[in-house]
């Protein structure tokens, strides 16, 4: 859950101009070989306005990797995608150079900040899927303006999806949950994927699970993984 937004989420808040959508930047301190590696490794993985995917399919992008395991699992299993990863949370985003050292992954790119800053850059029609998996919910009204989907970044995430591009969006909150499918409908670009009967009940194929759907399964929420497609 996210922490309270404090005195440098507002001095962010007025030199972008808009609000902040995360919680905490920084866990425990780095161990030594994590801060090598993000020191030496991770300049060699950090996404730019230049990152070159012409030899890759396809592009893909999670925004959120927490943990990283997803994006990790994204990146191992399809070495001819290019996969993007946005996260602030520093320790998170060290998981990633660690993994993907480990994996000598060559297509990983990650930006350690906030995926709004790489929507802005990210040419139109450029991503394949998107994936969005248990956002912060902001839970209390008047921190709803904080959730990432809003009706102002659907309209980012349609310039930058290719038509039939896809989105993935998982979370156990059923208020969060509610709020996206209604303003997916209210886009109109968007067509709600529904394979089968247990559909969004189920986890999508391959799924390796993450650190927050398993904090939901142990206090007994549900999860949803919901698949939407944009209009050719
Ligand atoms: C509740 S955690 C979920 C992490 C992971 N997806 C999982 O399922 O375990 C939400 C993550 O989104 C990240 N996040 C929040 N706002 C973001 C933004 N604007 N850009 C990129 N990541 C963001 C947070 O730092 C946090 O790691």
């Amino acid at each position: 859950m996210p922490k309270k937004v404090g005195k440098t989420a507002k001095s962010i808040e007025s030199i972008t101009g808009r609000p902040r959508l995360y919680g905490r930047s920084k866990g425990r301190p780095l161990r030594s070989n994590q801060q090598s590696l993000m020191d030496d490794y991770f300049p060699t993985l950090k996404l730019s306005s230049d990152s070159d995917f012409s030899n890759f399919s396809e592009v893909w992008m999670e925004i959120g990797f927490g943990g990283a395991e997803h994006l990790l699992h994204l990146a191992t299993c399809n070495q001819d995608i290019a996969v993007i990863g946005a996260e602030p949370f520093l320790n998170g985003v060290a998981k990633a150079v660690s993994g993907a050292s480990e994996q000598n992954l060559n297509n990983l790119f990650l930006h350690h900040g906030d995926a709004r800053d790489v929507m802005d850059f990210l040419p139109e029609h450029s991503l394949s899927r998107l994936y969005i998996l248990f956002p912060d919910p902001w839970p209390k009204s008047r921190h709803n303006k904080r959730r990432i989907i809003n009706e102002q970044f659907l309209i980012e995430i349609c310039r930058v999806l290719k038509p039939d591009g896809q989105l993935f969006f998982a979370s156990d909150i059923m208020d969060y949950v509610d709020w996206t499918v209604t303003r997916l409908k209210q886009n109109g670009r968007f067509s709600f994927v529904i394979d089968g009967p247990s559909a969004w009940r189920e986890p999508y194929p391959g799924w390796p699970g993450t650190r927050y759907e398993s904090k939901a399964k142990k206090a007994g929420r549900p999860c949803h993984y919901l698949t939407f497609t944009k209009a050719a």
